[in-house]
């Protein structure tokens, strides 16, 4: 088996899986009730977390796996990007386990992992990866579609300014809404009809043609709206369940309006598959549009199971074992804020 561990911002994830991708076992020690009282992830909070919550974690994960140590036959740690204390705690734990065990150590960049995700199963073996795939990285600190060929993710797009969850928490958060304020959103969305007049929100585009995302624009004139209209966690129900289902919308067709043009300038024959991966993939309007949008194309979506669209080990582990190649000595994991 591959151990898979997972510290990179506010969940300590460990993770067990079997050479084919089976997940074993994939246990998330979450921290949000301590980062709640602050709207946000607060960095120093998090590393004294993760070196609380590491260690109890990996023993309960051999146990839930009735596994022992001997089972383990490498390890894959998340090395980048993220907050630097908290990769800190994973990638010194998991280089003394390295050198402990005497077992391969391979340095893993986050984004990878979600890339990989969808093919992770609830139960079973992963499915096989296609050659090629193109992948939306969709979560709080990340946005950006990829074209996959034979493993290796090539970036096409990314946003220049807030990420797409990152807009969700934010506006989430002006408005009275707990942290992480996707899920909130989509909540209160379902109860709430459509008004791009009432709440208006433009699709960004760029004089040169890029096919970069903003989310800054979005969320500017959101917190503007809501100021205006008086929009409150706490307030009117209605009024905040119609903010929040046209806000939503105005998030996704910026997503759409890249991938149909992403899609519509790939060279030769397109990709057989389209996946999304994380934490806003978790979002049940975008899995059905998406579906839709797969379908209209005879493209086959894969939507990550909900359990490994947010941060988790078993991504990890799983990319881990599409990187044994690089599996190297234990010090050569370096822990980097940034992906370079
Ligand atoms: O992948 P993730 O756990 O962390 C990062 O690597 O950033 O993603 C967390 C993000 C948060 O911004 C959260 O609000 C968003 O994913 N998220 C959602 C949903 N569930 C989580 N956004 C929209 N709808 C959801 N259901
Ligand atoms: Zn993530």
């Amino acid at each position: 088996m591959i151990l898979g561990i997972e510290t990179s911002c506010d969940e300590t994830s460990v993770a067990l899986l079997e050479r084919d991708g089976n997940v074993r076992v994939n246990l998330i020690a979450s921290q949000i009730e301590r980062h709640q009282p602050f709207g946000g992830v607060v960095p120093e909070i998090a590393s004294r977390e993760h070196l609380q919550h590491l260690f109890p974690l990996v023993r309960r994960a051999l146990d839930d796996a009735h596994a022992q140590w001997g089972d383990v036959e490498s390890i894959a740690v998340t090395s980048r990007p993220g907050l630097i204390g908290a990769l800190l705690v994973g990638v010194a734990g998991a280089q003394g386990l390295s050198y402990g065990l005497g077992i391969p150590l391979v340095a893993i960049n986050h984004l990878e992992g979600h890339i990989f995700s969808p093919y992770l199963q609830r139960e079973g073996p992963a499915i096989p990866l296609p050659q090629r795939f193109i992948s939306l990285v969709i979560s709080g600190g990340h946005s950006s579609i990829y074209d996959v060929q034979n493993g290796q993710a090539t970036m096409l797009n990314r946003t220049r300014d807030d990420a797409i969850g990152e807009t969700f928490d934010k506006v989430a958060k002006f408005i009275g809404l707990p942290y992480p304020g996707g899920p909130q959103i989509e909540k209160h969305a379902r109860a709430g009809s459509r008004d791009p007049r009432r709440f208006p929100f433009a699709v960004p585009h760029f004089k040169d043609d890029s096919l970069d995302f903003s989310y800054s624009g979005i969320k500017a004139g959101a917190i503007r709206l809501a100021r205006e209209h008086h929009v409150r966690a706490d307030g009117d129900a209605k009024l905040l369940a119609d903010f929040c289902a046209t806000f939503q919308d105005a998030l996704f067709a910026q997503l759409f309006d890249r991938l149909d043009a992403v899609w519509s300038r790939l060279d030769g024959p397109k990709p057989a598959e389209v996946a999304i991966a994380g934490g806003v993939a978790a979002n049940g309007v975008l899995r059905e549009r998406i579906s839709e949008w797969g379908k209209t194309r005879g493209v086959v979506v894969r939507l990550p199971e909900k359990r490994y669209c947010t941060d988790n080990a078993a991504m990890i582990a799983f990319a881990g074992l599409q990187r044994q190649a690089d599996a190297a000595d234990p010090r050569r994991a370096v822990a980097r804020s940034r992906i370079a």
